[in-house]
């Protein structure tokens, strides 16, 4: 029994390429004390992870050249040396890494219910990006019926949650998204009220200004960039942005110059505020409490992009980096339990 795994053989400079990871057969690991073996079923590949692999200081500690390249999966448990998990169990966690099995502690791993509908979900709607979506929506965005939300990578994992929580709170949506498919199904499926494709709008500003007649009241901010330029010139009076994510500078060479927008803040009175997930761990059960039954009910919609195969998880994340998903990245690793 062997176990497959990629680790990071060198850091991109730019957008990273397959050959940035080398799949590598290790001996199968076995679960010490405490700890449980867990076969993998489903990854996520996750713009954060960008980050990850950079050179430099982050906000959280990179991944070493050679070592197993990091990732959150949901996955089976096959051997358990920890009292609060048996073989079968399903869990999640951040820890998993890009590998067919992994061994995990108790910190950080939590069970997942089948009967609480697909188990990916634990990856997804009902798990990070989800959590985010709603955490930073409501905490730092403050949503009021009658504002106008700008929503950037409008159709993917956080974006389009969003957009929906945002409508749900009685706003006017607006999606900025890659392209006229997704906007097709930002506006019928999640019903943003208007949308604008940032790939072809040519004068981005003039596109988003057309889209909001009444300005910005809330802009979430996936991608910093371009669409946040576009944006900070349109907001209201008292405005709130969630600075969420950076992915359109993320595999960006060198530092990024844009215009600068005090004169903004001040005409405005502005808040712009960084979001981070982690800083919310102890208030996972009080969003899942909230977003579940809304997923259950088929309040909330969920789109996800699967990609089959182990060995094409650099693949799907450069997919995810280069905006060819098409909502929630997964990588299907093996079959679930009684398939
Ligand atoms: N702060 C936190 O705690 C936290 C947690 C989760 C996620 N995030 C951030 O939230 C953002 C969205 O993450 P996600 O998981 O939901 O990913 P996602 O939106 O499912 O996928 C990434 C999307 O980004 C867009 N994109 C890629 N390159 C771009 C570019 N150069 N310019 C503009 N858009 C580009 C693409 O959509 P289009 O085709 O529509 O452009 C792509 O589909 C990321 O920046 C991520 O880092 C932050």
């Amino acid at each position: 029994m062997r176990n497959r795994r990629f680790v990071l053989a060198s850091r991109p400079a730019a957008m990273p390429e397959e050959g940035n990871w080398k799949l590598v057969e290790t001996a199968m690991p076995g679960p010490g004390e405490g700890e449980i073996l867990v076969r993998t079923i489903w990854l996520s590949v996750d713009p954060y992870m960008r980050g990850r692999i950079a050179a430099g200081k982050g906000y959280a500690k990179g991944i070493e050249i050679g070592a197993v390249m990091g990732g959150g999966g949901v996955g089976e448990v096959v051997r358990s040396r920890h009292p609060a998990f048996k073989p079968g169990d399903i869990v999640e966690s951040m820890a998993f890494g890009w590998q067919e099995y992994a061994v995990l502690g108790p910190a950080g791993t939590r069970k997942v219910d089948p009967a609480h509908g697909p188990i990916r979900h634990a990856l997804g709607i009902l798990g990070m990006p989800g959590l985010t979506a709603y955490f930073a929506l409501f905490d730092i965005g403050r949503p009021k019926p009658g504002d106008t939300v700008v929503v950037s990578a409008a159709s993917g994992a956080v974006g389009q949650v969003v957009g929906q929580l945002a409508k749900m709170a009685g706003c006017r949506t607006v999606a900025v998204a890659g392209s006229e498919a997704k906007l097709a199904w930002c506006r019928d499926e999640l019903g943003y009220d208007a949308g604008v494709n940032h790939r072809t709008a040519g004068d981005l500003p003039a596109a988003l200004a057309a889209a909001c007649p009444g300005g910005i009241d809330i802009y979430f901010d996936n991608t910093a960039g371009l669409i946040a330029d576009a944006a900070m010139g349109l907001v209201n009076l008292g405005a709130r942005i969630v600075q969420c994510g950076r992915i359109a500078i993320s595999s960006q060479p060198g530092p990024d110059i844009g215009p600068r927008f005090h004169g903004q803040f001040i005409a405005t009175r502005c808040r712009m505020e960084g979001f981070l997930i982690f800083d919310h761990a102890h208030r996972y059960d009080e969003g899942l409490r909230r977003l579940g039954p809304w997923v259950r009910e088929g309040k909330l919609r969920y789109r996800e992009d699967i990609v089959e195969g182990f060995e094409n998880t650099p693949r799907a994340l450069i997919r995810v980096l280069s905006g060819t998903n098409f909502g929630k990245q997964l990588v299907k690793v093996a079959d679930e339990p009684g398939r």
